[in-house]
């Protein structure tokens, strides 16, 4: 394949091309120091690839997105999470033999050890279910530390996508006072979390068709989106052969964001704060545009995807028929809708490139299903493990793996002298204070 050429003060230095799978081409500058003592610099990673991973495609300007090369909007209409799960991290479909085996051991490793239970107590009741998912995921490396092998990695895989979502459900419910409810194991996946969010032991509960349909698509269209912030995040823990707890635990803190997972949150508290303002949906537009103002309409935009953000599309269309199967009537969504038109209409946001993006229609269906606020972002983190385990254990088993190490440009002072702390002030330094300095 063919090189690029730099010329760096006069001197032409040859690097490699490196051409993916879909014609996507980059510089190899791996050697560029080596040659040329100079570094690549590119805040925000923008243009950085910092690996190559078979796991996800996406394609910003044309709004594609595959996983393992299957198009999300099939991906979406046929399969289960639980299948998105193994594909994403095995990468292959399973046949139903293999599924079935898959959905068992996460159905049977759904339970937390009862001492972990007893963390729920030191828990302040308001605590961010973000804080206590993060915290318990790096906890789990304590119940469970092995690392010898790969029967050890799959286990611990199983054990993190099924104990994930009974620590979520669990602080929803220490949040609410109410007693935690165990999972079933008649139950799949989506089922079991549900139970576990919306069941109390007065009552039977069933968990309506509706609500895992909505949830399956959820956690579908969170999956993966290759090297994002919290993905990033992972494989920047793991380089330094951080066992899987303690690297997702850290991508979980990077998610929390509200430039990234936590923005959900925040398209619900801007809605509210709309409403509560008289609804003027077009001040808000208007003060997004405003330079002089840090506000941002939250769930619109987007660093990759500069035409559309297909996992949007698709919660798009289910968030209008969950809605009206649930028969809510919520005055938000009135709100989203025309925010969502005024802003696609607009100079500033047609021009920028500003589409709503996932976060957007992904709030407003986890309001419908009665999931609280402050919950929508652990619901993203759960829907993501899959995405970040896959990407950790391609991480791992990349022969040439290095731990994840940055340069720099420096741009602070040159060598200088220090100045002893007697001298700071201005003052001139007491005698007894001059002399015994370095005097060792
Ligand atoms: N509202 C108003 N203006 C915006 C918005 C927005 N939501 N997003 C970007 N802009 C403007 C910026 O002010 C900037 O304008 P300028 O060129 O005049 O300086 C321009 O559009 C480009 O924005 P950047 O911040 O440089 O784009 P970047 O790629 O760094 O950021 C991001 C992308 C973080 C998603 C940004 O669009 C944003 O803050 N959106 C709101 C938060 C949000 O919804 N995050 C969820 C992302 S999806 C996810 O993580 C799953």
């Amino acid at each position: 394949m063919s090189t690029a050429k730099l010329i760096l003060k006069g001197t032409e230095h040859e690097l490699p091309l490196v051409e993916g799978s879909e014609g996507e081409i980059g510089i190899d500058v791996a050697s560029l120091r080596a040659t040329s003592t100079a570094i690549t610099l590119d805040p925000g990673y923008g243009n950085t690839g910092s690996c190559q991973s078979a796991i996800t495609f996406i394609d910003g300007e044309k709004g594609i997105l595959r996983y393992r090369g299957y198009p999300i909007e099939d991906i979406a209409k046929e399969a289960s999470f639980t299948e998105v799960c193994y594909l994403l991290i095995y990468g292959k479909l399973p046949d139903r033999q293999e599924l079935a085996g898959f959905e068992e051991k996460l159905t049977y490793h759904s339970l937390l050890h009862e001492d972990m239970k007893k963390f729920f107590e030191g828990y302040p009741p308001g605590a961010h279910p973000m804080a206590i998912l993060s915290a318990m995921v790096g906890s789990l490396s304590t119940y469970y530390p092995a690392w010898s092998g790969a029967e050890d990695v799959d286990l611990n895989i199983v054990r993190l996508l099924a104990k994930a979502k009974t620590i979520a459900a669990f602080s929803h419910k220490k949040s609410l006072g109410q007693p935690f409810i165990y999972p079933r194991n008649a139950l799949s996946y989506t089922q079991n979390f549900l139970h576990m969010m919306f069941a109390v032991p007065a009552e039977d509960y069933e968990v309506p068709a509706v609500l895992d349909r909505a949830l399956n698509l959820l956690l579908i269209l969170h999956a993966d989106h290759e090297q994002n912030c919290s993905t990033s995040t992972v494989r920047m823990v793991g380089s330094s052969q951080a066992n899987l707890f303690a690297s997702i635990s850290a991508g979980i803190c990077a998610l929390w964001g509200p430039l990234h997972g936590g923005a959900n949150q925040k398209v619900i508290e801007m809605l509210e704060r709309i409403r509560d303002d008289g609804g003027d949906y077009r001040k808000y537009v208007a003060l997004a545009k405003d330079k002089t103002s840090d506000f941002r309409l939250m769930g619109f935009g987007h660093r990759v995807y500069k035409n559309f953000d297909p996992r949007a599309t698709l919660l798009r269309a289910a968030a209008g028929e969950v809605l009206d199967e649930l028969g809510v009537d919520d005055p938000l969504l009135e709100i989203a809708k025309n925010l969502e038109q005024v802003a696609l209409e607009d100079d500033y946001f047609i021009d920028k490139k500003l589409y709503p993006n996932v976060d957007f229609y992904s709030g407003i269906l986890y309001r419908a299903m009665g999931i609280p606020t402050d919950m929508f972002t652990v619901m993203f983190a759960l829907g993501r493990l899959p995405g970040w385990i896959a990407h950790w254990k391609e991480m791992r088993e990349d022969p040439k793996g290095r731990i994840n190490r940055p340069r720099q440009i420096y741009v602070g002072a040159t060598r200088r002298s220090f100045v002893p702390l007697a001298m700071r002030d201005g003052g001139k330094a007491p005698e007894e204070v001059l002399e015994p300095v370095g005097a060792w």
